[in-house]
């Protein structure tokens, strides 16, 4: 299994832009199962020659022993050399590379969080589980409580930003950066604003890592109290970019209560943990049927196996959301529930999830504070 410094070796001898080695340029290094995941802190304004690095950094990277793949994704937020030193893992170094940058195994690049105080993952293992509704109603549910939001729609295989908003407008460009659409007070990016929703997306690997990149670090979210990121489902390569490249301060994990769903979520959180994300907690989606002729409760698939999970994770359990056709309607109609019917009971539990994610959120600052790097 090869190691950060083993990576490193192999960017010694490879230059970046203005001619240092482009071991001073890493920001960040994840080894997952053979796959070496590789930040680079490069000058936006000299993005071909930094493609070329990137490319030549991916080559050597993929011959290094014992890794099978490589990705190496360039951020702009830092200059070269002032990349921030590790703390947690510096006895993990053997101090060779005085002049080189020495990675986290965190992610360090800290997009955008200059002008944005949190950035929150909202993920599953498995897909169709209910993130977008969620993401898009905790959004609206943070943005309710007073704070100013974005929701960042990374699944860009399948965008769920235009269907849950109503949103069909191709965003604005200002000296190069995207103007994020907003609704009902959110602002909102989707790649999904980006592309015709006929064009097949056939994105490669590293297109698609590139295209997250530019999302987060090519748009003017303004200042922000939060970013909802709404993830794409799954635990693979663009996952884990996202959890290692983005600083988040925690993630959601969604799951419904069955067996299956259960196993994938318990996936999210060990890979979230790979790269000391703090798991905010677990919220159970379609948790019960609540019949909208009767108000009467139904337990289709035996509830409450998120929590008992959770339990068993040691990861806070956020709480549980119906399965509900008013949820369903109104986020397929473009006004998801808790902006539509505020006062709903459905709502109601958006609110209080929110309430208690604002909470973990301001109480975790203090402990959080040193691992978010501002550049
Ligand atoms: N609590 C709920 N009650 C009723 N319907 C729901 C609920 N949550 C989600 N749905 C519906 O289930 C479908 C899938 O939800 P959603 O798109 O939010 O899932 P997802 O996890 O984001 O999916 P993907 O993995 O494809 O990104 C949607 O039609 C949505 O309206
Ligand atoms: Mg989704």
């Amino acid at each position: 299994m090869p190691n950060e410094q083993d990576i490193l070796k192999a960017l010694e001898n490879i230059y970046a832009p203005g001619g240092v080695s482009l071991t001073r340029a890493v920001s960040g290094i994840v080894i997952s199962e053979g796959k070496a995941f590789v930040s680079l802190t490069g000058d936006p304004q000299k993005s071909q020659p930094w493609e070329v690095a990137r490319r030549n950094a991916e080559i050597a990277i993929k011959a290094v022993p014992g890794v099978d793949a490589a990705i190496v994704t360039l951020t702009a937020d830092r200059a070269i050399g002032s990349v921030q030193t590790s703390h947690k893992h510096d006895h993990n170094h053997d101090h060779d590379h005085k002049h080189a940058a020495q990675p986290s195994a965190r992610h360090s690049t800290a997009t955008s969080s200059k002008n944005v105080r949190f950035m929150i993952a909202v993920a599953s293992g498995k897909g169709g589980v209910g993130k977008s509704t969620t993401a898009a109603n905790l959004a609206l549910g943070l943005s309710a409580q007073g704070w100013r939001v974005g929701l960042l729609d990374a699944d860009i295989y399948g965008p769920s930003a235009p269907r849950l908003f109503g949103l069909n407008k191709k965003p604005a460009v200002e000296a190069g950066k995207l103007i994020p659409l907003e609704a009902y007070g959110v602002k909102i990016m989707s790649m999904g604003f980006l592309v015709d929703e006929k064009t097949p997306m056939v994105w490669r690997g590293p297109m698609v890592t590139q295209a997250l990149m530019q999302m987060l670090n090519e748009v003017k979210w303004g200042e922000l109290d939060v970013m909802v990121i709404d993830m794409p489902p799954g635990t693979g390569d663009v996952q884990l970019t996202i959890a290692q490249q983005a600083a988040l301060s925690g993630a959601v994990i969604v799951s419904t209560p069955q067996d299956l769903a259960l196993i994938d979520a318990r996936r999210a959180v060990a890979m979230f943990q790979k790269v000391e994300t703090p798991i905010l907690g677990i919220i159970e989606n379609m948790s019960y049927f609540q019949c909208p002729h009767c108000g009467g409760r139904s337990e289709i698939f035996s509830h409450g196996g998120a929590r008992h999970d959770a339990e068993k994770l040691s990861v806070p359990f956020l709480g549980e959301a119906p399965l509900d056709m008013r949820i369903r309607e109104t986020s397929d109609t473009g006004h998801p529930i808790v902006s539509s019917e505020p006062n709903s009971p459905q709502a109601g539990v958006y609110l209080g999830l929110a309430a208690k994610i604002k909470t973990l959120l301001e109480t975790q600052k203090r402990k959080q504070a040193p691992n978010i790097i501002v550049g």
